[in-house]
């Protein structure tokens, strides 16, 4: 008779803790943060947007030279085509022209182009090595750095099919400072909006007068407060859903299933956030059209999107092309719903006629 062995271990590995910090006059005194926070490396490696580089670029190196540490920078120009698998292997040719090893430290300095190609470059690089992302996006700072999703593009054809190859890779801190935002120009003060929306959509905070406040440029206190607001509500999400299988981070995505796949179709025409507030109006409209919201709360989404300056509609890109993408999303083509502010429901499957139809009256 066969006699049936088996050993068994249990392993459970610790994640990494992660710093968020927001607040002005922060850049300048990185090196002060790192050793406060005890984080000790060997070298650093910058990965910065070009236009970030040349605002900024100054304080980050002056302020690490101060640890004597070797410093080695790779700029690129943040744009979704730039943020492609094959275009990683020019952007980590100075690291290894110059060497870098597994106390590295990657230093992610631009919006979320930057922290998200960055997080993906930091989580390959010998396997993964620290990093330390500097949003200088309104929408990197309440979104796109936090969480420790990372990711690059895959394109086909004339498609581009966001954030399709990626992991997840918590950074080691956060640092937003408010001060770079005020160099943004109008577009990405938008742009940070449409993501906000969904915030204030899903969660009702930050409040809808604490948007008007963002839109027509807040005090660096009271912006700092409802960024600090947002990344909260993110953290405290993902915090019950790490890996985005239960069904609680996925909320994080109202607005993006149809928002994601219009921003593709568009070629860069809108920003991510603009296209994601197009797909907050589709998600309300697919709601109503399914007896969960009431006409109240839609009209009251749709008046205050309306009134934040955001589009609610695009021309001139095609909706073949926005079918096409949505077949290859990543939560197979299911919606974040809403029944009322504050309360969506996840994973809802929607007829293919209605989904049609909700993008024929946003995609003109
Ligand atoms: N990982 C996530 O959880 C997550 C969440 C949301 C969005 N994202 C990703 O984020 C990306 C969009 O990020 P974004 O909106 O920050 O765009 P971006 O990184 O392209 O930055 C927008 C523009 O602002 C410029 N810029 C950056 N900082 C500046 C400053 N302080 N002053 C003046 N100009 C500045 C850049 O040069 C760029 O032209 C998308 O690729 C999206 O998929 C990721």
């Amino acid at each position: 008779m066969k006699i049936f062995f088996q050993e068994k271990t249990k392993v459970e590995i610790p994640t990494q803790q992660t710093n968020y910090i927001v607040g002005s006059d922060l850049l300048a005194k990185l090196d002060g943060i790192l050793t406060k926070h005890n984080m000790q490396y060997s070298s650093f490696l910058i990965l910065s947007d070009k236009k970030a580089f040349s605002l900024f670029g100054d304080k980050i190196i002056t302020s690490l030279q101060k640890l004597g540490k070797p410093v080695i920078t790779s700029t690129i120009v943040s744009s979704e085509q730039n943020k492609e698998l094959n275009k990683v292997t020019e952007i980590v040719k100075p690291y290894f022209q110059q060497g870098f090893n597994r106390n590295t430290c990657l230093i992610c300095l631009g919006g979320g182009i930057i922290t998200d190609i960055g997080g993906f470059i930091g989580s390959i690089l010998l396997r993964g090595i620290d990093c330390v992302l500097l949003p200088t996006t309104l929408l990197a700072q309440i979104d796109a750095a936090i969480g420790g999703k990372t990711g690059v593009n895959f394109s086909m054809g004339k498609n581009i099919y966001k954030n399709m190859l990626g992991d997840f890779k918590q950074p080691a801190l956060v640092i937003s400072d408010v001060d770079t935002l005020t160099t943004l120009p109008e577009k990405e003060i938008r742009n940070g909006l449409g993501e906000m929306v969904k915030y204030w959509i899903g969660w009702e905070k930050p409040s809808f007068d604490e948007l008007l406040t963002i839109a027509s440029s807040p005090k660096s206190e009271e912006l700092a407060q409802i960024i600090n607001m947002c990344q909260k509500i993110k953290i405290e999400t993902i915090k019950k859903d790490p890996q985005d299988i239960l069904g609680e981070r996925e909320k994080l995505n109202l607005g993006h299933t149809i928002g994601h796949s219009i921003e593709g179709a568009s070629n860069g025409k809108l920003s991510h956030g603009e296209a994601v507030s197009i797909g907050l109006v589709s998600a309300a409209k697919l709601s109503l059209w399914m007896d969960m919201l009431s006409d109240d709360v839609f009209e009251n989404i749709l008046k205050n999107i309306i009134s934040l300056g955001l589009p609610i509609q695009v021309k001139d890109i095609d909706k073949r092309e926005v079918l096409s993408a949505m077949s290859l999303d990543k939560k197979g083509g299911t919606f974040v719903l809403i029944k009322d502010f504050g309360s969506l429901i996840t994973g809802v499957k929607v007829e293919e006629e209605l989904v049609k139809k909700v993008i024929s009256e946003v995609v003109l």
